[in-house]
């Protein structure tokens, strides 16, 4: 047990990923072949593992892949969402999908609020228009060469009657009390519901797509579907959206990746239409990444239902409360991505999806008073008493000397002080670290001036049930790495 560690190996993912992963944006993603090398590494076909903070559900889907029965959990509904629509691709007709794309894109075409809003009589279709101060500075057309047409600002501040959606309680959400945002971006963004990331005509525009798609009689798996693309659009959509510098000769590209609520002085307002129809036909497109599940991992059947751990289950819950005494030595590894500390405030920025998913299907629920996280009503101790419960149940689940690989990424060394308190008091026996550069975009880019935060941590551990006090030696090791090379970075 008392092998040197080499606290800088270091583990490279691969650039190309199959679309499946990039269709979806999630925040803290991890890179699936590195989620696929552990996985081969410490468990066997057949082997049952534990995620009990899975987001955007990347080592479910591995798992399956490599004939392994994996327990996936989290307080995110997006997880369950995401794999219920990948789940129903071998359901899924593809050219009767893309019809039915296109019959939705051509109502949203033909209303008036769409032609009023984006389409220039002269030039055709605004892809956007940049906003400067709180003004307009331009609309831009591209023309047949992917250049720029400048048209005349346009206000479209017109109301239609599409408010109703604006009443719903979620989008009248009171974003003053997030923690991701700042006085300056709430003053910027002109408003305090969640309903102001948007401009007026975008919120109705996107209320238009959303609710043809809603109330259309196509069948079910194909209206999952179209919502998934819908909401790849919304964020896209805000206000929060940067333009590119002129550099990049991107005219008709912005982007929201930080892990906040932005209000910028300059922003692009992006064409709804335009963000939805590349959601559904683009290279990480909905199309795309349904075809990828298929070749990627084939069929596959999930439940959302604990008893029923010979298949794969996902379950949208709070991993403390969940109920699983019954699987208590059950799992040969456990993959624990947890929400690092203060850093992303998942449940807030996912409510950009998460409004209009619940709009439309009531049990994708959040309850955001149970997410581990510190934030205005939970402090550290709250997140550390949490961590410790976890690091317990985890233990619980796992067979004896079992294994947890724990990946955490924090610029923040309060963060990674509270993860080192909360593993001295677990069975958790430290035996390895590497760690893993992310360069591609969506995946856990926390943008810090660190490097800490573009890199990801990945801890080996054995499940030592009958705590010894070499445990205690070994997590001290941990702390001396974690000060000796994170905290020095
Ligand atoms: C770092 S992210 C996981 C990212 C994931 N590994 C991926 O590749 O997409 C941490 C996750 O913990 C989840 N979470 C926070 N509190 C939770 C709780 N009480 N129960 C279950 N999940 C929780 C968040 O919703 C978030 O998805």
């Amino acid at each position: 047990m008392n092998k040197q560690i080499n606290p800088f190996k270091e583990s490279k993912s691969k650039k190309v990923r199959p679309t499946m992963y990039r269709a979806m944006k999630y925040w803290g993603k991890k890179p699936n072949d590195i989620w696929k090398n552990l996985i081969a590494e410490y468990s066997q076909e057949g082997s049952f593992i534990l995620d009990p903070f899975a987001g955007s559900n990347v080592s479910l889907f591995e798992g399956i892949r490599m004939g392994r029965h994996v327990l996936s959990v989290d307080i995110n509904p997006l997880t369950s969402f995401i794999t219920d629509v990948y789940s129903s691709a071998k359901y899924i007709d593809i050219n009767d999908l893309k019809q039915d794309a296109l019959d939705i894109i051509e109502i949203v075409e033909r209303s008036s609020l769409y032609k009023k809003n984006w389409v220039d009589k002269k030039s055709g279709e605004i892809n956007n228009f940049i906003w400067i101060d709180g003004k307009i500075l331009e609309g831009r057309v591209k023309d047949n060469h992917g250049n720029v047409i400048k048209v005349k600002p346009y206000y479209g501040n017109e109301q239609y009657n599409l408010g109703f959606i604006k009443e719903h309680d979620i989008f009248r959400k009171n974003i003053s009390d997030f923690i991701s945002i700042s006085n300056s971006s709430l003053k910027k963004l002109g408003g305090k519901q969640l309903y102001n990331i948007w401009t007026e005509r975008n919120f109705n525009l996107l209320v238009k797509i959303f609710t043809t798609i809603r109330d259309s009689d196509i069948n079910d798996n194909n209206k999952r579907a179209l919502i998934f693309g819908f909401l790849q659009s919304t964020h896209l959509t805000t206000k929060m959206n940067a333009l590119r510098s002129d550099k990049s000769r991107r005219p008709f590209s912005s982007s929201w990746g930080r892990p906040a609520y932005l209000g910028l002085s300059k922003f692009m307002e992006q064409n709804p239409l335009i963000q939805f129809r590349r959601a559904i036909f683009g290279n990480a497109g909905l199309i795309s990444a349904l075809i990828s599940v298929e070749q990627y991992i084939g069929n596959f059947t999930i439940c959302h239902n604990i008893g029923k751990m010979n298949t794969n289950v996902v379950l949208n819950e709070d991993f403390l409360s969940m109920d699983s005494e019954k699987l208590n030595n059950a799992f040969d590894l456990a993959l624990v991505d947890p929400p690092y500390g203060s850093i992303i405030q998942y449940g807030e920025l996912s409510l950009v999806w998460n409004s209009w998913l619940i709009t439309c299907y009531p049990y994708y629920k959040i309850d955001l008073n149970k997410e581990i996280i510190i934030n205005k009503s939970h402090s550290r101790l709250d997140y550390e008493s949490s961590m410790i419960t976890a690091f317990a149940k985890i233990s619980k689940l796992l067979k004896n000397k079992g294994n947890m690989v724990l990946t955490f990424n924090s610029s923040n060394m309060d963060d990674w002080g509270s993860l080192v308190r909360c593993l001295y008091k677990s069975n958790f026996f430290f035996i390895d670290i590497f760690h893993n550069k992310n360069k591609r975009s969506s995946e856990a880019t926390v943008g810090t001036k660190t490097d800490t935060g573009t890199s990801d941590f990945y801890l080996i551990f054995s499940n030592e049930k009958e705590c010894s006090k070499d445990n205690i030696y070994s997590i001290e090791k941990l702390n001396k790495i974690i000060g000796d090379v994170i905290g020095s970075k």
